[in-house]
């Protein structure tokens, strides 16, 4: 069990916020002055077609790709108003992500890999290693500890992926499609566990799918259509 920490995750809100790419001559809006909020410790879906530009919001709202316009409230704090290497620390210690492919470094072991968030903040080795294989146990990996990636099926890996996120108990876990590449009952169960460390951890969920059996599960579901968010409910 990992230990508790009595945080209620983090409130977001968006202003005006908006994304465009140009290429050559042509200028995309992905996202158009959108206006959102997330309270504290909410669980969100978000659906939308492929190329609507969920992946686009998560890494804005992630702090990992600067908006084109408008602001990013992270509780009272405008995020973009700070500069970058503040930016860097906020996302560093307050943000977790999970990706649909881990991400996680080939060469070293599932418990290095954990372990890593903790190390570049400049947590102690030992208690930073203690504190991964608690988690890594907790999510049923005891005893992969020194596999390392490639050694591991991608139920495993993904597992790895949501423990190393977890490692920093961020305020806000950011997901995109962190189940799209498992069979459906790997899934489920990969969410059961993001679904626990949630209720533990008490952080914000915003998770991006295309699995309506996924955001069934999650209170609060959007979808994103002309670079807008739509409140769905049921079964979309
Ligand atoms: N760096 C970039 N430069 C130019 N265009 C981009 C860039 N990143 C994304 N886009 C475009 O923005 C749009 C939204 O992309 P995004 O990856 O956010 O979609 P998505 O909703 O996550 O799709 P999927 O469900 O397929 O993952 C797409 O048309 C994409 O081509
Ligand atoms: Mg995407």
């Amino acid at each position: 069990m990992i230990a508790k920490t009595k945080k209620r995750g983090m409130h977001i809100r968006t202003e005006g916020l908006g994304k465009f790419f140009t290429t050559g001559t042509h200028r995309i809006e992905v996202l158009k002055d959108l206006d959102m909020q997330i309270s504290a410790g909410e669980r969100v879906s978000i659906m939308g077609e492929s190329g609507s530009g969920k992946s686009t919001f998560l890494q804005v709202l992630g702090t990992l790709d600067a908006p084109s316009e408008g602001r990013i409230w992270y509780d009272d704090r405008d995020v973009f108003s700070r500069p970058a290497h503040e930016v860097d620390a906020v996302r560093n210690r307050e943000i977790g992500f999970v990706f649909q492919f881990h991400h996680l470094l080939g060469d070293h072991s599932a418990l290095r890999n954990v372990m890593m968030p903790a190390l570049i903040a400049g947590v102690d080795y030992r208690e930073a290693e203690a504190d991964a294989e608690a988690i890594l146990r907790r999510v049923g990996l005891a005893d992969r500890l020194s596999h390392r990636p490639g050694k591991l099926s991608g139920g495993e890996q993904q597992r790895v992926a949501i423990a190393r996120a977890m490692m920093r108990r961020p305020a806000l876990l950011l997901a995109d499609e962190p189940t799209g590449n498992l069979d459906s009952a790997t899934a489920e169960s990969v969410l059961e566990m993001m679904l626990e460390l949630n209720e533990e951890i008490g952080c914000t969920l915003v998770v991006v799918t295309h699995s309506p059996a996924l955001a069934d599960r999650l209170e609060r579901k959007l979808r994103l259509v002309d670079g807008q968010f739509i409140e769905t409910r049921g079964g979309q």
